[in-house]
C-alpha cells in the first residue's frame, strides 16, 4: 500500500464523537462540552505559529527509543513532532481525532508520508504493531475519564510489539494549578488591540480543568474552550498497570533531567509486562 495514502474519514468523525457532561460548579459549567470542537478549524489554522521549542529535543529522544523501528504518534494534529521524526528515516503513522488538525499535516512537506487514521486514541487501532508508541503534548489530559485514560493506556499496549516503549509526556497537576486553588484568570497577552485571558475553573472531585482562552480584539470576543482531566504520574502508573504496561524510566523533560519534585512535567516510558 502507499505510504502516501492519507486515511481520513472525517465525515461521520464528528457525528460520533461524544459530548461530555461536565459536572463543574454552579449552573454555568461546560455543559455538554465536546471535546472535538477544542482543535476544529480555527485551532487548526493557527496552532502551529507558536511552537513549544522542544520539538528537536523530542525527537532526538524519541528516535532513540525507536531504534529504527516503526512509531505510532496517539493524537498526531498538524505533525509538530512526528513529521520531524519522520524526517529522521522512521516510518511514523498517527492516530487524530480532528479532520482540520490531520489536514494541515497532510498539507505539510512529508505529510503524504504519514498514515493517520481518523479516531479517538482510546479505541482507534492502526491494525499495526509499533516499536513506538508516544503521546506528546499533555493530551492524555483532553480524555475526560479515568475509564477513558485507562482504555488509551490499553489501546498503547495493543500497539506495541513486546519490546517496544509507550511513551507519555504531560504537566504535573500542580503546575497548572496549585492544589488549594479553585480557579484563576491568567493575562496571557495585554495589548493595544488584543487582550488573550486564560480563564479556568478545576473540580478536584472529577479532576477535570475547565478552561476557555478568550481573546477580545475591536472586531470582537473569540472563545476557545477547552477541559482536561488532571492525573498525577502516580495514576498513570497504575492505569499503565491495568493495561499491562509497566514504567521503565520517568525524566523531568526531553533531555533527560532528573525527574524531582520541582518538576513541573514528566516524560514517562513504559513497557509491556513480560507474559508469564
Ligand atoms: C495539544 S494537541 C497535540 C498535537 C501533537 N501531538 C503535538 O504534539 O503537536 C492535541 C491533539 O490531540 C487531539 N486529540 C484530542 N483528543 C483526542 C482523542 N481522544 N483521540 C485522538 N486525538 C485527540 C486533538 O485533536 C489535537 O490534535
Amino acid at each position: 500500500m502507499a505510504v502516501s495514502q492519507v486515511r481520513f474519514l472525517a465525515t461521520n468523525l464528528f457525528q460520533s464523537t461524544r459530548v461530555w457532561k461536565i459536572g463543574g460548579k454552579g449552573n454555568n459549567s461546560m455543559q455538554d462540552f465536546n471535546p472535538a470542537t477544542s482543535f476544529g478549524p480555527a485551532v487548526a489554522a493557527r496552532y502551529d505559529d507558536n511552537l513549544r521549542g522542544d520539538e528537536q529535543a523530542a525527537v532526538a529522544f524519541l528516535s532513540e527509543l525507536a531504534r529504527g523501528r516503526r512509531a505510532l504518534e496517539f493524537a498526531s494534529g498538524t505533525g509538530r513532532i512526528a513529521l520531524p521524526l519522520a524526517a529522521t528515516g522512521l516510518q511514523v503513522d498517527g492516530i487524530e481525532l480532528s479532520p482540520h488538525m490531520a489536514e494541515r499535516l497532510r498539507a505539510k512537506p512529508g505529510g503524504d508520508q504519514i498514515t493517520v487514521t481518523p479516531g479517538d486514541m482510546s479505541s482507534a487501532t492502526t491494525g499495526q504493531r509499533y516499536g513506538l508508541v508516544y503521546l506528546v503534548y499533555n493530551t492524555i489530559f483532553n480524555l475526560l475519564t479515568a475509564d477513558d485514560q485507562i482504555r488509551c493506556f490499553e489501546n498503547a499496549a495493543r500497539h506495541l510489539t513486546p519490546d517496544g516503549f509507550f511513551v507519555v509526556e504531560t504537566a504535573m497537576p500542580q503546575a497548572w494549578i496549585a492544589p488549594s486553588q479553585a480557579d484563576y484568570v491568567h493575562a496571557e497577552e495585554v495589548g493595544l488591540q488584543t487582550v488573550s485571558l486564560d480563564v479556568a475553573r478545576y473540580d478536584p472531585v472529577t479532576q477535570l480543568l475547565e478552561e476557555n482562552h478568550i481573546t477580545l480584539t475591536p472586531e470582537g470576543i473569540t472563545l476557545s474552550p477547552i477541559v482536561c482531566r488532571l492525573i498525577s504520574p502516580g495514576e498513570m502508573d497504575l492505569m499503565a498497570r491495568i493495561a499491562g504496561l509497566h514504567l521503565i524510566d520517568r525524566f523531568a523533560n526531553w533531555q533527560r533531567t532528573t525527574f524531582d519534585a520541582d518538576s513541573r512535567a514528566h516524560v514517562s516510558v513504559y513497557g509491556l509486562n513480560p507474559t508469564r
